[in-house]
């Protein structure tokens, strides 16, 4: 018999490539981030997240009129049928809000009367369904989990606003709303990350668009990738005191633990989207709640120990969901609902490269190299 030779083992597919792309650029040596060649500060300053989604979704940004047409098309799709709707509130009491709004993600695929045709045109109209209602079901689980009936969207209201609209009953104060619109910007799009690959994996045997997203908002939700917020701020919880920073931190490293909301495969210098989010941490350093001036000491002592210890070492630094903790706290929002904010700002991007994947479909089927023993001989039950 042929010997195979031993390949290159890429862990975790550090370094592989797996397709040509125009939808996202991470730049982890620079440390920028392009949605479609606009920099990511640049969407922020600027944009709004419907547009965010128009230029993600079709590749460039829209005419007035098409921006009007997109909007209205979204806030048409934001209501879900009673059956779902029914399936998450009931199931909001016994399980993480992110595993229910997979479950009721899911089960979208059960209303949708286009879910068979796999044209372009209909996988697009559905991208704009799944990135609506998806806000819908985020904001009633978090209700229904504080036996709270949902609140039906407000037609008026830009995408984020409604979230929050729908989160807490009242119309979002204009701090809030820019925090909200910059988390769901942020969130937006990643490249191929964990959540997204998985997507297109899914999404290459032509499961249809609910199942590829379903998946990926399994692998979201893991500490390592979009589960990383709600640790990192129930660490800063833990540590209680910003004078115990510095001590936690140490032990925590000492132990050998990841601190949550630092390193990244690509980005080996400061991610640009925690930038941003660290600016808004300086604009709150010293708001009138208590809570909140805790938590950002917290966080700005542990991220400049990490920095000394691994930042120019390592190439450790902050990601993403480092600061979302505090400022989600200051904006009312509490942690179990943070990774299923992350799933709904991201549901464009998984969208967007499904739709590129699927221009040149080709299933994923990488190689184990197989180390056992082979040609075993079959020793009955009773003589082993
Ligand atoms: N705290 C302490 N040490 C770390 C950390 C961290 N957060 N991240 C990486 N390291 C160390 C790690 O222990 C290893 O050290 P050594 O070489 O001595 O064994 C080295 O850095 C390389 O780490 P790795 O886990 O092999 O790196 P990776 O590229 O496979 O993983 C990562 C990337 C993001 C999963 C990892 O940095 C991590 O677990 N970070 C914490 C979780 C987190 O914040 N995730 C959110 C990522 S950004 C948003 C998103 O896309 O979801």
């Amino acid at each position: 018999m042929m010997e195979e030779t031993q390949p290159k083992i890429s862990s975790g597919l550090e370094g592989i490539y797996i397709q040509e792309s125009k939808i996202c650029k991470v730049d982890g040596i620079n440390g920028r981030l392009y949605y479609r060649g606009y920099s990511i500060e640049t969407l922020n300053d600027n944009s709004d997240y419907e547009e965010v989604c128009y230029l993600l979704l079709y590749g460039r940004l829209p005419k007035k009129d098409e921006f009007e047409k997109f909007k209205s098309d979204l806030r048409n799709e934001r209501t879900v049928s009673t059956e779902v709707m029914y399936l998450a509130r009931s199931l909001s009491k016994k399980m993480h809000p992110t595993d229910v709004l997979k479950t009721a993600v899911s089960a979208l695929a059960s209303e949708d009367e286009e879910l068979a045709d796999n044209s372009p045109e209909a996988n697009a109209r559905k991208a704009v369904r799944l990135i609506s209602k998806i806000a819908t079901l985020a904001a009633a689980i978090e209700r229904a989990r504080n036996g709270k009936e949902p609140v039906a969207p407000d037609p008026s209201l830009s995408h984020t606003d409604n979230f929050m609209y729908m989160l807490t009953g009242s119309k979002p104060s204009s701090g809030q709303s820019k925090l909200i619109n910059t988390m769901f910007i942020l969130h937006a799009e990643h490249s191929s990350n964990a959540s997204t690959f998985t997507t297109l994996v899914a999404g290459s045997t032509l499961a249809d668009i609910y199942s590829s997203v379903t998946a990926g908002m399994a692998a979201l939700k893991g500490p390592l990738h979009g589960g990383a917020d709600e640790a990192a701020l129930k660490m800063m919880m833990n540590i209680g005191d910003p004078g115990n920073t510095e001590q936690y931190i140490e032990d925590a490293l000492a132990g050998k633990q990841k601190i949550m909301g630092f390193g990244h495969r690509v980005y080996k210098t400061y991610d640009p989207r925690a930038r941003i989010l660290r600016s808004y941490l300086e604009e709150l350093r010293n708001d009138k709640d208590p809570e909140t001036r805790r938590l950002i000491e917290i966080a700005i002592r542990a991220e400049k120990l990490m920095i000394d210890k691994l930042g120019n070492s390592k190439g450790i630094w902050p990601n993403v969901d480092f600061f979302s903790g505090p400022l989600y706290v200051w904006a009312g929002i509490p942690p179990e609902l943070f990774t299923s904010i992350f799933a709904a700002s991201r549901m464009v991007g998984w969208c967007a490269h499904l739709l590129e994947y699927w221009t040149n479909n080709r299933i994923f089927r990488p190689l184990e190299f197989y180390t056992g023993e082979l040609d075993l001989k079959y020793v009955d039950i009773d003589k082993r």
